[in-house]
């Protein structure tokens, strides 16, 4: 049985528990919330107090008076915690609703870049090459008449010259004049004279390929543009022989289309080579039995190459009774097209990523 004292508490106790959470219901804000907490949970509050009193209780009515008192404080506490959530809660709602800025929607997605395709297939061309021994070296796209044509056995008045138009920057006639690169070949030259002026007597043996942009002055169609890329490929050396050249770009081919592909050299021109050879392959899409795409003749020209010729490498400072070397040239964006089938050279200038992102 309680005495006066402790029963009373107890009847206050749940009185408070009633009131504060009566209370609690019509809290709307933090400040609210806190002013709550202070009157019903401070140091001061009823509840506080009663705990304080404990002590001076008789020890029949301490033991339920002291759990009592300690249950309502845990259910206030409980009711506080979730108000707070609560009003966390509807406070981010209401910002929702209010503020333009929704910051539930999912982020905008970056796109992923990719290389364009053309570096896709001039990077799969130099890895081949690496793995055969050739270095990347780089030349200048601006180039003189000298090292575009004369030093590569292209005089003036050559017919060769017909097919390579270009862009000059004055009126063309001098030895010294500027103009785009026709074509990648001039850097032999380049490459040639930088390893034989170290050692003149005994220049070192080359093996490079060149890539770059090359420019013509001609119609845009879709299968030439007036801009394009160009590999060249050089190897000077002693006791280099046309089986070198042949063995050379035929495994290039077997590694680039597949290991199957058959290839065949076709005699041909070019003034800087002699003799010169176009490589062609086996038509990958009919395998030689006539199709649109090989233009019913089974095969695809895929490059120009030869022995370098006499003249070209005495330019480029190498001997040619003691040296000799094959050279080749070839379209990335030619090799590109057949890869994939591409009917329209002009796709890969016109940005549109409806083409670009099909390379991934
Ligand atoms: N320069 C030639 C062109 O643009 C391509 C070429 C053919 C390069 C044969 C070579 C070569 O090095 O040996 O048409």
């Amino acid at each position: 049985m309680f005495n006066d004292v402790g029963g009373a508490m107890l009847e206050g106790l749940e009185k408070v528990r009633d009131e504060a959470l009566e209370t609690l219901k019509g809290v709307r804000d933090e400040a609210a919330l806190e002013t709550w907490r202070t009157r019903f949970l401070g140091r001061s509050s009823a509840l506080m107090q009663s705990l304080k009193q404990l002590s001076s209780l008789g020890a029949e009515d301490r033991p339920k008076v002291g759990q009592t008192a300690n249950e309502v404080k845990r259910a206030l506490e409980t009711a506080l915690e979730e108000r707070k959530i609560a009003l966390n809660e509807q406070k981010v709602q209401r910002s929702l609703g209010e503020d333009s800025l929704d910051v539930t929607l999912p982020g905008r997605a970056v796109p992923w870049g990719r290389l364009h395709p053309i570096t896709q297939t001039l990077r799969r061309i130099y890895a081949i090459f690496a793995e055969m021994g050739f270095q990347v070296y780089r030349s200048r796209d601006v180039e003189t008449d000298e090292y575009n044509f004369q030093l590569l056995n292209i005089p003036r008045h050559h017919p060769a010259r017909d097919m390579q138009d270009t862009f000059y920057i004055d009126d063309g006639t001098e030895e010294s004049s500027v103009l785009l690169r026709t074509q990648t070949s001039p850097g032999q030259i380049h490459a040639m004279r930088e390893s034989s002026v170290r050692d003149p007597k005994n220049p070192p043996p080359v093996r490079i390929i060149l890539p770059g942009m090359c420019y013509r002055y001609e119609q845009v169609t879709a299968r030439s543009e007036i801009q394009f890329t160009q590999v060249e490929g050089l190897a000077v050396g002693e006791h280099i022989t046309f089986g070198d050249l042949k063995g050379t770009l035929s495994e290039f081919a077997k590694r680039f289309f597949n290991s199957e592909v058959r290839t065949r050299f076709r005699a041909s021109h070019f003034p800087f080579t002699e003799p010169s050879a176009e490589m062609d392959i086996e038509c990958f899409v009919c395998h030689g039995a006539g199709c649109p795409v090989c233009k019913q003749t089974g095969w695809l020209e895929i490059l120009g190459s030869g022995m370098v010729h006499p003249t070209v490498l005495t330019n480029g400072g190498y001997d040619p009774e003691r040296y000799s070397g094959f050279a080749f040239g070839m379209g990335p964006e030619r090799l590109t097209m057949l890869r994939y089938r591409i009917e329209d050279i002009r796709y890969f200038w016109r940005n549109d990523l409806r083409f670009l992102e099909q390379f991934s």
